[in-house]
C-alpha cells in the first residue's frame, strides 16, 4: 500500500553548473572604509525559457509557472495540442505494456494523465494489484491529480499515492523500488535533467524501465517552421485567452527549445547507466515529441 505523505522538496541546489555568469558584489559595502576593488563572484546560471537566471532560482520559478496554470492545465493541454497529447500518452502506455502487479513511479505526474492511463490499462487486463506513486514538485498540480482520483477504487485499494517532491532528489524512495519510471513533459523543467535520470536509475529495480515522453525536435524544415508558428504565436495567445496567462505559456514553449535534441538526451540516459535499444527513442508526430526509453540491466 502506498502512503499519502507529502514531502516538501529538499533539493540540495548544489552549485555545479557548466554555465556561469559574473555577479558583482557591490551593495553591502557601504562602510567607512575606503572603496575596495571587489572580486567578481562566479554564480552558476541556467536557463528559464529563453532567460538566463541564477541556478538556485529556477526551481521556484518553475513552481510558480505550474501554480499559475494548475487549474487550467488539462483544458489548455487539449487546446494546445488539439487533443493529440492523449494519443501520445496512450502510445506510451501501449509501449510500456506493463505486466500484472507492476509498480510505477510517475514523476512530474501533474494532474495524473499517466497514472490514470496506467491503472486503467491494468484494469482492462484484469490486473487489480498494480500500483502507481505520483511525485510532483508542485502541490497545486498534484492536488488537481488527487482531485481526479478522489473516491476512486484505486485510492480505496491503496493503489495510488501522491508525494510532493523534486525529481532530482527522490530521497523518500528506497533504491530498487519500482518496475517502471515515467516522466511526461516534466524533465525539461528540471534544473539538472541528468540528475533526474540518475535518480530514475536508482529507484528502479534491476530490469526496470525508464520512459520519458517529452517535446523534442522536428527535423523537417517546413514542418519545423509551421511548428514554430504554432508555438510562438498560437500557444501564448491560447494561454492569454483560456488561462489569462500569456507569460507562463511563453515559458512552456521556450523551455521546449532549450531541451536537448533526441540523440543528445539518449546519451544522457546511457550515461546514467541505462541500456537503450537501438537509438533509444521513438519520434511521434514528426519529432514534435519523443519517447525515450532505457532499461536498468
Ligand atoms: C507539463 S506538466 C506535465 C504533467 C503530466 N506529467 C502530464 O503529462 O500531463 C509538468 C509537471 O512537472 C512538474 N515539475 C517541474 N519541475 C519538477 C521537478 N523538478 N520535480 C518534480 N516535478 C516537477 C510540474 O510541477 C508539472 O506538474
Amino acid at each position: 500500500m502506498l502512503g499519502n505523505r507529502s514531502i516538501l522538496s529538499t533539493s540540495a541546489r548544489l552549485l555545479s553548473s557548466r554555465t556561469t555568469s559574473r555577479a558583482f558584489a557591490s551593495s553591502a559595502r557601504r562602510s567607512q572604509q575606503p572603496p575596495q576593488q571587489t572580486e567578481p563572484i562566479e554564480q552558476p546560471t541556467t536557463h528559464f525559457g529563453f532567460k538566463t537566471v541564477p541556478e538556485h532560482m529556477k526551481e521556484s520559478l518553475v513552481r510558480g509557472v505550474f501554480s499559475n496554470v494548475a487549474s487550467s492545465y488539462d483544458i489548455m493541454n487539449d487546446a494546445m495540442s488539439l487533443g493529440i497529447h492523449r494519443l501520445w500518452k496512450d502510445h506510451l502506455m501501449r509501449s510500456m505494456a506493463p505486466m500484472p502487479g507492476a509498480k510505477l513511479i510517475d514523476v512530474a505526474g501533474g494532474t495524473g494523465d499517466i497514472a490514470q492511463r496506467f491503472l486503467s490499462y491494468q484494469d482492462n487486463n484484469s490486473d487489480k494489484t498494480s500500483s502507481v506513486h505520483m511525485v510532483d514538485i508542485n502541490p497545486e498540480m498534484l492536488a488537481e491529480g488527487e482531485k481526479r482520483f478522489a473516491g476512486s477504487k484505486w485510492v480505496q485499494d491503496g493503489r495510488i499515492g501522491f508525494t510532493v517532491g523534486n525529481a532530482e532528489n527522490l530521497e523518500f524512495i528506497d533504491d530498487g523500488s519500482f518496475d517502471f519510471y515515467t516522466i511526461a513533459f516534466g524533465i525539461r523543467n528540471c534544473t539538472h535533467p541528468e540528475r533526474v535520470v540518475q535518480e530514475a536509475y536508482r529507484v528502479l529495480k534491476p530490469g526496470g524501465r525508464f520512459m520519458c515522453l517529452e517535446f523534442s525536435r522536428v527535423e523537417n524544415p517546413v514542418l519545423a517552421a509551421a511548428y514554430d508558428l504554432h508555438s510562438f504565436y498560437v500557444i501564448p495567445k491560447l494561454g492569454e485567452l483560456i488561462a489569462n496567462d500569456r507569460e507562463s505559456y511563453e515559458y512552456l514553449v521556450e523551455s521546449i527549445r532549450r531541451f536537448p535534441a533526441q540523440s543528445e538526451f539518449a546519451q544522457i540516459i546511457r550515461n546514467a547507466g541505462f541500456t537503450t535499444i537501438g537509438k533509444g527513442y521513438e519520434n511521434l508526430t514528426f519529432g514534435t515529441v519523443a519517447i525515450h526509453s532505457g532499461y536498468k540491466f
